[in-house]
């Protein structure tokens, strides 16, 4: 069955089903139990990996339907594909209501015609991957990095422009509700005239000795610690205080200068291990580590922001709280509760305090708010934009790093 490709917001969803499902605006706080579900939307999944199982259990938790999964390997889409299976359509994939595995993208966006595509593929196929969609008019949600090179974030972001989708990065940070009150006290002015932020991203991925697709530059691109785990905490950055980070100076170690592939040791080019100093555009000083060797670190993204009347610190490890250090030398835990959180923040916490929310919630919210777009609300989300600039942002360290000086960004 072939499907027309979907390439207007007019006919990607009901009218009657975005009406029914609309998604709060700040201030409609009492709304967001009733508003959980945007549009459902029928989605295909390229790349058969960890994100790709998170992107596909969430899909399917906010009510829209996964109809493709493509692998490289036709063997790890079936595994997928009968893992996301909805109960009752196990054992068998049928064209109709089952989730189809191919090992061909082209095909599978032909064949199922799907309304959004996910790219969960390593960093140096989303590029191809993404235009494969954008060239049919699908909506696009992309893993971070966006791409490897500059060149190709900018073609990126001209398609998508021009084909008039929607095109999000998985810059899932934002995504966490005390992210979202973080970003609004320090907005407000809660913590006064900015005057320094500081953080990193460490990660023991890469801790052990085998090497991974993240060391093979055709693969990965030529940046580990900075393109894969540094973007995160790069974007968090702008993200919460509203700056733009103007110039970068960094350096680079190896830390694994090789690694053991199919039982021999090979060469790594790739930095695991980085410290940069920056500047945002409002002047405030800034500076970071990140690592992909930091054994007993899974993935710990932090960030302190000083101001001139206090600081606060959020960790994607804790995510539920905010510290806020007072300049009366206190120090105030703020939890995450529905209730109490601003509305942008309470517009994406689900649960009563003291229930946790976490990863997986992020990516929800994330993917719920660019479904909700594509259903016509005006909701924000990261966009190709944002990955287009956080593409130049880690060549930019990159450059910092090779020539021993510091890089200025527009
Ligand atoms: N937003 C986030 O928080 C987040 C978290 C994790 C990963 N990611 C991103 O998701 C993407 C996938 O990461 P992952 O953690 O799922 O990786 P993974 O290693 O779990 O899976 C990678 C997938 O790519 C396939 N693959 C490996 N080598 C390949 C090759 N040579 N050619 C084609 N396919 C190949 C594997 O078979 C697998 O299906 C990456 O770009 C990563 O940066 C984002």
């Amino acid at each position: 069955m072939v499907h027309t490709p979907i390439n207007s917001m007019e006919n990607c969803v009901q009218k009657t089903t975005i009406e029914r499902l609309r998604v709060p605006r700040p201030g409609d706080r009492n709304e967001v139990a009733k508003t959980y579900y945007p549009p459902e939307l029928r989605a295909a999944i390229v790349g058969t990996g960890g994100i790709a199982r998170i992107h596909g259990q969430r899909i399917q938790d906010l009510g829209s339907r996964v109809v493709g999964v493509c692998g490289r390997d036709l063997s790890k889409a079936q595994a997928l594909a009968a893992e996301l299976q909805p109960a009752g359509r196990r054992g068998g994939f049928r064209r109709r209501d089952g989730i189809e595995p191919f090992a061909d993208l082209g095909r599978m966006l032909d064949e199922t015609g799907p309304d959004v595509l996910h790219v969960c593929s390593p960093h140096g196929f989303h590029a191809a991957h993404a235009l494969e969609a954008i060239k049919r008019g699908i909506h696009v949600i992309c893993e971070k990095p966006m791409t490897t090179t500059v060149e190709d974030a900018q073609r990126l972001l001209d398609a998508s422009e021009a084909a008039g989708i929607h095109a999000a990065v998985c810059l899932t940070q934002r995504s966490y509700p005390m992210v979202a009150e973080l970003r609004g006290r320090i907005l407000s002015g809660e913590i006064g005239k900015l005057q320094a932020v500081r953080g990193g991203f460490l990660s023991w991925d890469s801790s052990h000795e085998n090497w991974g697709w993240g060391f093979d530059p055709a693969i990965a691109g030529t940046s580990y610690a900075t393109a894969d785990l540094g973007v995160h905490w790069l974007d968090l950055v702008e993200h919460v205080t509203g700056s733009r980070i103007s110039q970068v100076d960094a350096r680079f170690s190896t830390l694994r200068p090789t690694r053991v592939k199919d039982g021999r040791e090979v060469d790594v080019q790739a930095e695991d291990y980085v410290r940069v100093f920056l500047q945002l555009s409002d002047g405030t000083p800034g500076s970071a580590v990140f690592s992909g060797v930091c054994a007993g670190e899974p993935n710990a993204c932090f960030i302190d922001v000083d101001g001139m009347d206090g600081g606060f610190h959020w960790q994607a490890d804790d995510p539920n709280v905010l510290r806020h250090r007072r300049a009366d030398a206190s120090i105030l835990t703020i939890a995450r509760d529905p209730e109490r959180l601003s509305a942008d923040a309470g517009r994406i916490a689900f649960t009563p305090a003291g229930h946790a929310e976490g990863f997986g919630d992020a990516f929800r919210n994330l993917i719920r708010d660019v479904y909700a777009a594509i259903g016509g609300d005006p909701v924000a989300y990261p966009t190709f934009a944002d990955g287009r600039r956080l593409v130049s942002v880690v060549h930019a360290i990159q450059e910092s790093a090779q020539t021993r000086k510091a890089i200025d960004i527009d």
